[in-house]
């Protein structure tokens, strides 16, 4: 990797290449559409890794009313959907990077109280660096993942 890492807001033409770095990376995918619905809503929070001028990571996102898992009554809460980094470009921070810019982001354009995301009981990586990111697992979602798998369901207020 020799170009500078830049972490900017997603648009349009990244999409087809957003979803190459899904496929590649995680066994859960969506229709296009599901991509570009989110998009077009929380766009603002939408983000992506860019290096030599190609793809190399994103984190997608949408903005939810409901209880909080932190926090009391109905609030606004910012879901992650999707992160990932293609493999040879992982451990460098771009997942924190990406992460940080979509969390403020969240926050600023959404009014966001508190995020949460679901993650593979099994998938250390990932838990690493939302603990490292200040979220905490609040609940474990039974056989989850279409392969039975369980989920942990981690939060942070924002
Ligand atoms: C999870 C993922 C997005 C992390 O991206 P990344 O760019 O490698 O993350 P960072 O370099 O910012 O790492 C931040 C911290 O996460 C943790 N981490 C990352 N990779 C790790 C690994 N292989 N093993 C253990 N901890 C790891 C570490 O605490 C790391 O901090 P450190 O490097 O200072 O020790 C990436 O591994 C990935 O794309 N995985 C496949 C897709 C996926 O699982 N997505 C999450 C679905 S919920």
């Amino acid at each position: 990797m020799n170009g500078d890492i830049i972490i900017r807001e997603a648009t349009e033409e990244d999409l087809q290449n957003v979803i190459e770095v899904n496929l590649i990376s995680l066994p859960e995918h969506y229709i296009h559409d599901f991509w570009l619905d989110h998009l077009r809503a929380w766009g603002k929070a939408f983000i992506v890794a860019e290096v030599d001028n190609r793809i190399v990571g994103y984190v997608m996102c949408r903005v939810e009313s409901g209880i909080g898992f932190l926090r009391r009554g109905l609030i606004k809460l910012g879901h992650i959907v999707s992160i990932a980094v293609l493999p040879n470009y992982r451990r460098r921070g771009i997942g924190t990077m990406m992460m940080f810019k979509s969390l403020e982001r969240l926050k600023e354009y959404y009014n966001v109280n508190e995020v949460y995301l679901e993650v593979r009981v099994g998938n250390i990586p990932a838990i690493n660096l939302y603990e490292k990111l200040g979220f905490k697992k609040v609940k474990l979602i039974k056989h989850y993942y279409l392969d039975g798998e369980d989920a942990f369901v981690m939060a942070k207020t924002v």
